[in-house]
């Protein structure tokens, strides 16, 4: 594994192994690497030949405030975690040269952005379709690894693929969980003890919501109720979002049918969390 972190030379790189006829799978991460983005780099590599990693904490898609300056970063654990599945090259570009004086150029996608986790973090999806648009044209891979763990990030990287007509292929790949249920993040490292018991609460409330579902309930407004009760039982939860929307276009929807997607996102403490799934599985 060759770790890169010039732009040129990466760039380079990926244009010579297409040009030898290489199929390049790409999975973007901000790194502190967990069996998340371990699943999705496995995926990778059985789908191309050369298996790109990127580890670049954005800044352009942190708010004020946020969490940038302590998101969790280590660099020679990561490597060492790329390497056990097999990934060719690590791209760990510096901000200041993804970002140079006087950088001008940002993407951004209508519509799918303004509501969810776009409303409480206004300017974020702005961020992540710059990178990622700019890590598309560095990299220049034939297929792209996102989890539907950030459900609303899929949807909208899948729209300016398409809009902009990027000849690369989006895949949206499974939720990784722990063993009792929490869903897996870099952000999860946060959490203390007393914490990372109330973070049960998300997984545990879309299981009961699916509960409900399977034994016959339709009522979106109904089964948000009981969702928010369960959640608000935890003494340091505080609910940001919890909807019930299309899985395609992200409206909400008042009736539960075979696309509704519950999604929430909630403070425990001060860590953000957020959680998903489809209420009817097929
Ligand atoms: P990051 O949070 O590091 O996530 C990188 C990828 O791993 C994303 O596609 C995310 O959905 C996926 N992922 C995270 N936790 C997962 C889990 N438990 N199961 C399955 N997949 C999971 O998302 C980002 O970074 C950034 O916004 C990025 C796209 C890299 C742009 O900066």
């Amino acid at each position: 594994m060759k770790i890169i972190t010039d732009i040129q030379q990466m760039q380079q790189l990926c244009l010579a192994a297409r040009r030898q006829g290489q199929r390049i799978s790409f999975v973007p991460t901000m790194g502190f690497l967990h069996e998340g983005h371990l699943s999705l780099l496995r995926a990778g590599r059985e789908r191309g030949e050369l298996l790109v990693l990127s580890i670049f904490v954005n800044p352009t898609q942190f708010g004020v405030g946020e969490d940038f300056e302590s998101y969790p970063r280590d660099l020679s654990r990561d490597a060492a975690m790329a390497e056990s599945v097999g990934v060719d090259l690590l791209f760990a570009p510096e901000a200041r040269d993804m970002y140079p004086k006087g950088y001008a150029s940002y993407v951004n996608v209508e519509g799918l952005t303004e509501t969810l986790c776009g409303a409480s973090r206004p300017g974020h999806f702005r961020g992540v379709t710059t990178v990622v648009a700019k890590l598309f044209g560095i990299v220049q891979p034939d297929v792209a690894l996102f989890g539907r763990k950030d459900f609303q990030q899929l949807a909208v990287i899948q729209r300016m693929t398409q809009d902009l007509n990027l000849p690369v292929e989006v895949l949206g790949m499974p939720i990784i969980r722990e063993a009792d249920g929490l869903a897996m993040s870099s952000r999860n490292s946060y959490l203390s003890p007393a914490e990372r018991r109330q973070a049960l609460s998300l997984s545990e409330a879309i299981a009961l919501a699916c509960r409900m579902v399977a034994q016959g309930e339709a009522d979106a407004g109904k089964i948000l109720q009981a969702v928010r009760r369960r959640i608000e039982t935890e003494p340091d939860a505080v609910i940001d979002y919890l909807k019930i929307c299309h899985g395609r276009t992200l409206e909400e929807m008042a009736q539960v049918t075979v696309d509704s997607v519950i999604l929430l996102a909630v403070k425990i403490g001060k860590t953000r969390l957020i959680d998903n799934q489809y209420l009817i599985e097929e």
